[in-house]
């Protein structure tokens, strides 16, 4: 289409055209020329193509009629030509722009047919995830405290030594602060510090009590953070499950009637507990909670015979801590000591999980091998 047609760069008289029918007919031979070169567009680009090839300006077959038809036409014949190049005009510009309109429509259908979505295809499948084991046994443990008119509170992760140790009745320089080998955060100079990572969930009663009047009776479930080198029983990042049970008159008896309930509801009624006496700053008196060994049924005799390596032969397994809520805690949340009495416990998770579920390493909870995973569906 780009070498224009030899007929095109000459004059009428040239071709030897001289009458009005002979004009026509050279115009309808080029109209039937449009007509067949219509088919070929397809596109955009063939669009474009057939429109400069046929209203470009400088040498578009209309621009090539007019100068080297129409301008040196003799008169009689001018009007003739002018006739025939308007409707040969008007019949181009109307079959371009419809040509073009049918182009973007067809574009446009071939994209939305590409977009269009089968809903008869099956559906991609998408593994679904499952709950980690440490999220199941904190819900089996909440639901039981649920049960018996407990809620659930959560507490920062970043505490201040005061939360930490202070309201808890630990001052600076007291042994229990190296047993809880502490994560202090840097901070940026003259920010307001020092600021920790919390090492128990216990800073979280304190919270409590500082918001609310007795009776309270709440769970706390969180992680919590110790410098600890990490082995089958020790990790930086670990779970508890704080208690706080404050009101008018909650005894020793409810408070270990508590403990025995939770004990049975989560590891089954045949298991039996029984307390020690212990020391924790923020209990008077504290205890440390046993179970009966859920491995050899309490006996000391594992059931291939010999010892009972889990309980190391004593029939019993330590559980967690827990005691009556020193009045001195209470100092601290304008709590008054001779009106309220309390208990609190801090049950480590991952060690009651890996107790109820037979594991023997905590790391296994913090590797995301999907074999393990899987086992806990
Ligand atoms: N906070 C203690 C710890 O992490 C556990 C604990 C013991 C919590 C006795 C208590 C409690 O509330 O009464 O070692």
């Amino acid at each position: 289409m780009s070498t224009p047609d030899s007929k095109l760069t000459q004059t009428l008289a040239a071709l030897g055209i001289s009458s009005a029918e002979q004009v026509q007919s050279l115009f309808a031979e080029f109209r039937a020329r449009f007509d067949s070169q219509t088919t070929r567009v397809i596109d955009e680009n063939s669009w474009k193509t057939l429109r400069d090839a046929w209203l470009g300006r400088k040498s578009g077959v209309l621009t090539l009629v007019t100068d080297n038809w129409l301008k040196p036409a003799t008169p009689e014949l001018k009007r003739a030509v002018g006739a025939s190049l308007n409707e040969l005009r008007k019949h181009v510009d109307t079959q371009i722009a419809a040509r073009r309109s049918a182009v973007e429509a067809g574009a446009e259908a071939t994209a939305s047919a590409k977009d269009r979505v089968d809903l008869s295809l099956p559906g991609v499948m998408r593994p679904i995830g499952s709950h980690h084991l440490i999220r199941t046994v904190f819900q089996e443990i909440e639901d039981i405290f649920f049960s018996i008119g407990f809620s659930v509170v959560e507490g920062p992760e970043i505490e201040t030594p005061y939360y930490n140790f202070e309201a808890l009745n630990i001052p600076e320089h007291h042994s229990v602060r190296d047993d809880m080998d502490t994560f202090y955060l840097e901070l940026p100079k003259g920010a307001p510090g020092p600021l920790l990572l919390r090492t128990h969930t216990s800073p979280v009663q304190i919270h409590t009590m500082e918001k609310r009047q007795p009776p309270v009776r709440v769970i706390v479930p969180g992680k919590v953070y110790r410098r600890d080198n990490p082995d089958a029983t020790h990790s930086f990042m670990f779970h508890q499950i704080e208690g706080l049970a404050v009101d008018s008159d909650i005894t020793f008896c409810d408070f270990t009637g508590t403990i025995d309930y939770f004990v049975k509801q989560f590891f089954g009624e045949g298991v039996k507990t029984r307390f020690r006496p212990s020391y924790f700053p923020f209990t008077e008196p504290s205890v440390e909670f046993d179970a009966s060994c859920v491995f050899c049924g309490g006996s000391g005799t594992a059931k291939t015979g010999g010892t009972c390596g889990k309980c190391k032969g004593s029939g019993w397994i330590e559980l967690f801590g827990a005691g009556m809520v020193d009045p001195a805690v209470y100092g601290f949340v304008n709590y008054d000591p001779k009106k309220v009495s309390g208990f609190a416990f801090g049950i480590g998770i991952d060690r009651l999980a890996m107790l109820k579920y037979g594991i023997d390493d905590i790391q296994v909870f913090f590797q995301n091998d999907v074999r393990f995973l899987r086992q806990f569906p």
